[in-house]
């Protein structure tokens, strides 16, 4: 079949869904030049394996290390901008305000693009936190307000005097309770799920297009790579980036109405 014809059909099922959710990863970040956890890494940072240093057990072991990568990172997300594929999902939002999006990213931009009440399952690389969430979990803590040498590694939380950490989730913990309780009830209720740019690895994200699909839903993928886990189970697979078949959808939809 043609990609203007899966697009087609893709618009029609959009069309016709009651409750909307998309799933995203690193995929839709990727032509906004934010680079992936893996391939993040390149001079003093190329001897790490990031899936070591992404552990609440190597930021004990060696906070100054952890939180020195985490600077690097930000520091290489911070002239990302939104591409054509964030943009046209809030558009989609704006003509059917049940959408709500599920995403394994930590940048921000597709609250940036106008998509809200975005379900972020594993955190926000800008924010920080007590390591110790002393005041409660989490303990949101603004490093702009704190003075500390820069050079030592964490400044101290203003409230125990202990580390602050990025706002992310590291490998082997929980996922944001909040989070998933929200991702579930859409789950619950959602008869169409857009799955865009993740490998379908990872759980519990990578379970989400399966208990869509068990429930009688449409799963669509857009993902360049067209044997990514979810591709098997895939009512529709529109393989390229996805800063370009978005908008296209997104067109097509227009079209249609
Ligand atoms: N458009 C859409 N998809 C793309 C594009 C693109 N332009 N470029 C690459 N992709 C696809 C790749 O083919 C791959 O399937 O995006 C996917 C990215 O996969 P991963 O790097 O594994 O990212 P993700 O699925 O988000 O990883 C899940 O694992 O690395 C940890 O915690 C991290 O949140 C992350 C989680």
């Amino acid at each position: 079949m043609s990609m203007d014809e899966l697009i087609k059909r893709t618009s029609n099922h959009i069309r016709t869904a009651r409750q909307l959710a998309v799933l995203t990863g690193a995929g839709v970040s990727k032509e906004s030049g934010v680079p992936t956890f893996r391939d993040a890494q390149e001079g003093l940072w190329a001897q790490f394996d990031p899936t070591q240093l992404a552990t609440p057990f190597a930021f004990m072991e060696n906070p100054k290390l952890v939180w020195d990568f985490y600077e690097y990172r930000r520091e290489r997300m911070r002239p990302a901008q939104p591409n054509p594929g964030h943009y046209a999902l809030a558009e989609l939002q704006r003509r059917y305000p049940s959408l709500r999006i599920i995403t394994q990213n930590v940048d921000d931009l597709h609250e940036r693009a106008g998509s809200t009440e975005v379900i972020r399952l594993h955190g926000n690389i800008a924010g920080n936190k007590c390591f110790f969430n002393c005041q409660g979990d989490p303990t949101p803590v603004d490093v702009s307000q704190i003075e500390w040498d820069k050079t030592s590694g964490p400044p101290p939380c203003p409230h125990c005097g202990k580390w602050v950490r990025p706002s992310v989730v590291w490998f082997g913990e929980m996922l944001p309770s909040e989070q998933v309780r929200r991702a579930k009830e859409l789950l619950n209720s959602a008869d169409l799920i857009l799955v865009v740019g993740t490998s379908g690895l990872v759980s519990p994200a990578a379970d989400m297009p399966y208990l869509v699909k068990q429930r009688g839903g449409v799963v669509i993928e857009i993902n360049p790579d067209s044997s990514s886990a979810i591709a098997r189970i895939a009512d529709i697979h529109l393989q390229g980036p996805s800063g370009e078949i978005l908008p296209q959808v997104l067109a097509a939809l227009l079209d249609a109405s």
